[in-house]
This record gives structure tokens, C-alpha cells and sequence, in this order.
């Protein structure tokens, strides 16, 4: 079971066993809330996925933020969660993990073919309204912390363990939260400094990729920059929102 972590800016709410910790955050959205399931049964992926871990081996959490962001500005703060995740996790583990664009957290190479990284974390980012009619964000982030080769949901994932971390649930959950606070903060002031972090992070950079689009468009190309709104730039082409795969890495890039 997680211990319980608490802090000046958050009030967690740990949760034995629960469906989807960002369904249960989303149905009384209190900003500074985090809703925590030491086993979740059905959670939710971005594009319709679903989110599988098998009982004590992932971190699973969703918390409530009142970003104080204009409209315009919301789509930069999956980007900044995803920073805040790779943050934390190279706080309490020492490894180094990149971003593929939007939000998912990658680690070194678990298949061995130097081509790809595993997904170790995902992110999944809801707009709600809160009671008093204000909009917050339900961040949702699933860690694989403690999988074995043969809990792994899909090839493609990895977990810290299997990268090299024996690493408590709580630890990570508590260097989240703190990076989170840290990022969130500073993006309403500083949104440039966010496009740095994130840019720097993001292997989908310098990659030949390939995209679906939600409506079923597929677009490819080489995946330039992230331009001001956290739009990925392809091609000349800004996206918004879709599914990346890498394909190859550019062979121009280092
Ligand atoms: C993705 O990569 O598709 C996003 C996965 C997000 C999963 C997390 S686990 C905690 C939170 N609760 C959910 O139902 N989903 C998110």
C-alpha cells in the first residue's frame, strides 16, 4: 500500500482500490486535490485507450489544478506536466527520461535495437468545471513503477524497475507532485521558459514521424519544432493533436 503524501500544496486522497482515479477526481474537481489508487482497475488513455496495471507495480493519480491560465494557454499544460513527470522522476531515480510529443515519458531502449525508448508514464490531461463554475484540470498520470517483464501492458512500455530503479511508489508520487507545483507555477509567467524545457526534452525532435490525426488523417514527415501553442510542427505543418509514432531518426540529427 502507498503511504499517504502530504504537503503545503496538495490534499491527497488515498484510495485502496479504484476504477479510474481521473473519473473520481473529475466528479467533485477540487483544485488541489489529488486522488490516488493503490491498484487502479480501469483507467483511461488518451484517444480512447484504456490504462492497465497490475496491483503494486504502477503509480496511479490525478490531480486537481486551477492553472490560472487563459483559454489560449491550456494546450501548453499537458507540455508542462509532461516536464513535471520526467522532473520527478529523474529526481527520485537519477535516470533520464524524454518526452515524445505530447505527453508521454520514455526510457532508454528496453527493446535492445537502439531504435526506440519505452513508455514508462503516461498522462492524461481533462478539463473540468469546478463547483463555482471555475475550469480546472484534472491531470491524470499513470508510472509504471514496479513492472516485471511480463506485467508490461504492450511491448513498447517499460517500467523504472526495469530501467534500473528500485524505487518506492510514495517517493515517486511525492517528486511528481513537487515538480508539478514548480512547473505549473512557473508557466503562467513564463511560458517560454516551458517551450525550452519541453523542446529540450522531446525526442520526437529531429524524427521522421508519422501522425494520426483524430479525424483519421495520417500525416508524415519530419518533426520539426514545437511552435508557441505546443503544437507540433511537421513538415511546416502545425498539429494540435494526434498520435505519433517515430519512424526513424532524421539522419541529420545528432
Ligand atoms: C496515455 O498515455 O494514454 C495516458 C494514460 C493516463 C493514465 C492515468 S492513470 C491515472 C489517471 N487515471 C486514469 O483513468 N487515467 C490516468
Amino acid at each position: 500500500m502507498l503511504d499517504a503524501v502530504t504537503g503545503p500544496d496538495w490534499t491527497v486522497q488515498l484510495h485502496p482500490m479504484a476504477e479510474s482515479t481521473n473519473e473520481l477526481a473529475a466528479a467533485d474537481p477540487v483544485a488541489g486535490t489529488v486522488v490516488v489508487a493503490d491498484h487502479q482497475t480501469a483507467g483511461h488513455g488518451r484517444m480512447g485507450r484504456t490504462w492497465q496495471s497490475p496491483p503494486g507495480s504502477a503509480l496511479t493519480f490525478s490531480a486537481v489544478i486551477d492553472p490560472g491560465l487563459p483559454d489560449a494557454d491550456w494546450p501548453l499544460l499537458p507540455l508542462a506536466t509532461a516536464v513535471a513527470v520526467a522532473e520527478g522522476l529523474r529526481r527520485c531515480t537519477g535516470l533520464e527520461p524524454v518526452l515524445k510529443w505530447p505527453n508521454d515519458v520514455l526510457l532508454g531502449d528496453p527493446v535492445g535495437e537502439g531504435l526506440r525508448d519505452g513508455k514508462v508514464a503516461g498522462i492524461l490531461l481533462e478539463r473540468v468545471t469546478a463547483a463555482d463554475g471555475t475550469p480546472v484540470a484534472v491531470v491524470g498520470v499513470g508510472v509504471n513503477v514496479a513492472m516485471t517483464p511480463d506485467q508490461l501492458p504492450v511491448p513498447t512500455a517499460t517500467s523504472l524497475l526495469l530501467a534500473g530503479a528500485n524505487v518506492d511508489r510514495s517517493a515517486v508520487l511525492g517528486a511528481i507532485l513537487h515538480a508539478l507545483t514548480v512547473e505549473v507555477t512557473a508557466l503562467a509567467s513564463e511560458p517560454d521558459r516551458l517551450l525550452a524545457r519541453y523542446s529540450a526534452a522531446c525526442t520526437t525532435l529531429g524524427h521522421e514521424v508519422r501522425v494520426d490525426l483524430p479525424n483519421g488523417n495520417v500525416i508524415t514527415g519530419l518533426a520539426e519544432s514545437i511552435d508557441e501553442h505546443g503544437r507540433l510542427v511537421v513538415a511546416g505543418r502545425a498539429i494540435a493533436a494526434g498520435d505519433v509514432v517515430h519512424v526513424r531518426a532524421h539522419p541529420a540529427s545528432p
